[in-house]
């Protein structure tokens, strides 16, 4: 499989009427594991990039409920960019995939479901780390 079918970009379906939109997301159904927990990071400018980690364990989907962000996403030798821009949709980043987020915009909230809770000892952050323990895989 290549990298882009390993971290697919979900669209997640509509309920909005008249009223307003509305979108569910419910654990092992739109997304592809139960949601353990929940975080969200706003106010990060242009200038930042966040992320720079892979995770020994957790899953993750990232969305933008408001604005935009960009997500780089790689296993060391495969590189893809996905744009978050609609609340509609999401990317799916499974367990020992490295990603950086920016390109935030001013009125961005990136929502990210997550299948664990935090544990800081799953997080590998040194690029060279990642990519020795990803040699090892191979
Ligand atoms: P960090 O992992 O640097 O955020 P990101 O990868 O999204 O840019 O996290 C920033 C700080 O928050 C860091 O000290 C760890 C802490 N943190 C938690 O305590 N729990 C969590 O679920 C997350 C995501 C971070």
């Amino acid at each position: 499989m290549t990298l882009e079918e390993r971290c697919p970009v979900l669209q997640f379906a509509d309920l909005g009427d008249e009223r307003g939109k509305l979108v569910v997301i419910e654990g092992g159904m739109a997304i592809p594991f139960q949601i353990r927990r929940v975080f969200y990071i706003y106010e990060s400018d242009s200038t930042v990039v966040r992320g720079q980690h892979a995770n020994k364990e957790s899953e993750f989907v990232l969305i933008n409920v408001a604005g935009k962000s960009k997500v780089r996403i790689t296993d060391g030798k495969e590189e893809f960019i996905v744009q978050l821009d609609k609340p509609m949709m999401g990317v799916y980043i499974p367990s020992m995939i490295w990603k950086d987020m920016y390109d935030f915009s001013a009125d961005s909230v990136l929502l990210v479901l997550a299948s664990t809770h935090y544990n800081g000892k799953e997080y590998i952050r040194d690029y060279k780390d990642y990519l020795t323990e990803m040699e090892k895989m191979r």
